[in-house]
């Protein structure tokens, strides 16, 4: 349903020219999890914010159920940030005069759901309904993650883009966080986790590996396991 065609993404910082995507091509299907591995500077996040209509490629297409998005108009791209897709930022982006639940909040009114309710919901979920009236600046890096996570999922989106959405977590709240993700899949989601972490592969039902901005494999897991049958390590 989401779909990337020879897909290639130059960055031109005056004469540095930095090649982040060559030709990448890959479909990402609605109740599944897609897990995109690699290492650091491989394109994972590049890849995410042209999968969610924030960047362009600079050649190649971005479809979603059959529509072009990276020829729409910033309107068009505008509508399917908003109503599509559910981003949990690699560095969180929560708005820092807003307190812990009107972040969750204003996303999940952006899209018009039962605001209020699903920023109750969400916080719980995570953890965080104790913190519900702090501001971002008082909450730790695994909380400010913990926020951003709730504040994607509120919107109950059909395209979940989450970047390294553990990165700042303890094995046990990454656990807890995983299957929150993992579940999430169940409501037509496409869940897409973007991370460096092998370990996380078992649990995803397609995992697409990034080498240098090229597609390495992609590898289809027909009996993903379960969040707690995984050795974290
Ligand atoms: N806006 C930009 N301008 C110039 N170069 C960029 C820009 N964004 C990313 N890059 C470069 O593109 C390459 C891929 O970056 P990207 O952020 O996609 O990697 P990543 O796999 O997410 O890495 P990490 O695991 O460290 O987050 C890197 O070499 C990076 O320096
Ligand atoms: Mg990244």
């Amino acid at each position: 349903m989401l779909s990337l065609k020879n897909v290639s993404k130059i960055y031109q910082n005056g004469s540095e020219v930095t090649h982040a995507l060559n030709d990448v091509s890959f479909d990402i299907e609605p109740n599944k999890v897609t897990v995109i591995l690699g290492p650091s500077g491989s394109g994972k996040s590049t890849t995410l914010n042209i999968l969610g209509g924030m960047d362009r490629p600079t050649s190649g297409t971005v479809s979603y159920n059959g529509n072009l998005i990276n020829t729409e108009s910033d309107g068009q791209l505008t509508n399917y940030r908003r109503d599509i897709v559910g981003f949990v930022f690699q560095f969180y982006n929560l708005i820092s005069n807003l307190t812990v639940s009107e972040n969750v909040a204003i996303s999940a009114q952006l899209k018009g759901n039962k605001y209020q309710e699903m920023t109750e919901k969400y916080l719980d979920k995570v953890g965080l309904s104790k913190r519900k009236n702090n501001f971002p600046d008082q909450l730790s890096g695994g909380e400010m993650q913990r926020v951003s996570i709730a504040r994607a999922l509120a919107k109950s989106p059909k395209v979940l883009l989450c970047d390294e959405p553990t990165g700042a977590l303890d094995t046990e709240t990454s656990q807890r966080v995983f299957k929150i993700l993992k579940s999430s899949k169940n409501q037509d989601t496409a869940v897409v986790i973007v991370t460096h972490n092998p370990l996380v592969a078992p649990i995803a039902d397609r995992v697409i590996h990034i080498k240098d901005g090229h597609l390495d494999k992609i590898i289809n897991n027909p009996s993903p396991l379960e969040v707690e049958e995984v050795d974290w390590g």
